[in-house]
């Protein structure tokens, strides 16, 4: 059966869509995201459909040696969407938290070097050590056995042909669409890199403790906006985080405080979910709908109830006016914009992870690439 997938587009001037759009207006006018040919004129109404971004009709190239299109696949393996798609849906609903795996493995990998299935390499010390033993990796990712699955059937279907790189965009677009949220077209055409950087993974990566201006920076400095990090944030309203990622929140007056008597409640059920855990324990990113994607991470945020320091932090006045290059955004107003529609965020979301599964290593490296055989390591013979 082939992949489809249901557009309902609605036109901008519908009533709510435009309440939304007034509200947004004071961030959206001020945001200029990198230049890149998206289509704005097509957005839904509701959440679960398709979003639609225009890639300008041509191939766009992410890097030397890399050039992306929608449907590359279409005439070399006309499945493959379907193999990934089915096996998402398999996975998720074996564990309902692997759409949230999926999803940030696909992030943790264009961080570094862009995104080359750099994140899949296993360690062979001495000779090789990856980035899976990077601080904000290490005891924390999941989802690889999950990928090795779909890769598995991939290369029975069409062999050497799916990277495991594409794999990865089009797993975390279809996590997205399992768990409600939008959907939108995953150019392909990525390689798989050889090499991995440790170092990379450990600085390129935001901390949980991050402040705004750290947040903003660490998505500039690999090509995209701020309104990308407040948008992409927003994957944080599925998964869950370990007590160690937000221990910083229990303690009153560090960080971002608590000043109602709700969030003294949230503030008092993490501790004790997080005592005598050794850190390990885990806690919903969203509290409120923790396996649906939505606006909810938002509306949260607008009621204290961020898990993460760097959550929260979006939603402080401090986060409200970033100064800083072309891309001035108010954070806050933002994060408002989205609490207010659904549709508004959905709309940035899917723009703001085509772009960020468009990112490729500088300096001409892609042309290095090959389709691994097995994500977890190099072709021998490349
Ligand atoms: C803005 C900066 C970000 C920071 C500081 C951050 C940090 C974190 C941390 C600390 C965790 C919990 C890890 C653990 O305790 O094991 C987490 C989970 C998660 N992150 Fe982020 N993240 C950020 C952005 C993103 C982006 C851009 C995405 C995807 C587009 C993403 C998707 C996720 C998902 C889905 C989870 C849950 C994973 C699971 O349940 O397995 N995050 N993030």
């Amino acid at each position: 059966m082939a992949y489809s997938t249901t557009t309902t587009t609605v036109a901008l001037q519908v009533a709510g869509l435009l309440l939304a759009l007034t509200a947004a207006a004071a961030s959206a006018n001020m945001m200029s995201g990198p230049a890149a040919p998206v289509n704005k004129s097509c957005v839904t109404g509701r959440a679960g459909a398709a979003v639609s971004i225009g890639y300008g009709g041509a191939r766009a190239s992410a890097g030397a040696g890399v050039s992306l299109g929608a449907g590359a696949y279409h005439a070399t393996c006309p499945q493959a969407e379907e193999i990934v798609r089915a096996g998402v849906e398999r996975a998720v609903a074996a564990d309902p938290r692997m759409a949230a795996s999926l999803l940030r493995l696909h992030f943790h990998d264009c961080f570094v070097n862009g995104c080359d299935g750099s994140v899949l390499l296993d360690d062979k010390p001495p000779f090789f050590i990856g980035e899976k033993t990077a601080v904000p990796n290490a005891n924390s990712l999941r989802g690889f056995e999950v990928v090795d699955a779909i890769k598995a059937e991939l290369e029975r279907e069409c062999p050497e042909t799916v990277s495991c790189a594409d794999l990865l965009a089009i797993a975390a677009r279809d996590s997205v669409v399992v768990s409600g949220g939008p959907t939108w077209e995953v150019e392909a055409g990525r390689k798989d890199s050889r090499t991995a950087s440790l170092q990379g993974a450990n600085a390129n990566l935001p901390a949980p403790t991050s402040g705004v201006a750290t947040l903003i920076q660490k998505f500039r400095n690999v090509g995209l906006s701020a309104k990308d990090m407040v948008a992409l944030s927003g994957a944080h309203t599925i998964g869950k985080a370990r007590c160690t990622s937000f221990s910083a929140r229990l303690v009153s007056g560090a960080g971002v405080s608590f000043s109602t008597a709700a969030d003294m409640g949230f503030l008092q059920s993490l501790q004790q979910l997080c005592s005598g855990s050794a850190g390990s324990a885990l806690a919903h990113l969203d509290l409120a709908t923790p396996a649906t994607f939505d606006n909810q991470y938002y509306i949260n945020l607008l009621s204290g109830d961020g898990l993460l320091p760097s959550d929260q932090a979006l939603a402080s006045p401090l986060g409200a006016d970033m100064p800083g290059g072309s891309d001035d955004v108010d954070v806050a107003g933002l994060v408002a914009a989205y609490a207010l529609d659904a549709s508004v965020f959905f709309q940035d979301f899917a723009e703001s992870m085509h772009q960020m599964g468009r990112l490729a290593r500088g300096g001409g490296g892609g042309g290095n690439g090959e389709v691994r055989v097995n994500c977890r390591v190099v072709n021998s013979s490349s």
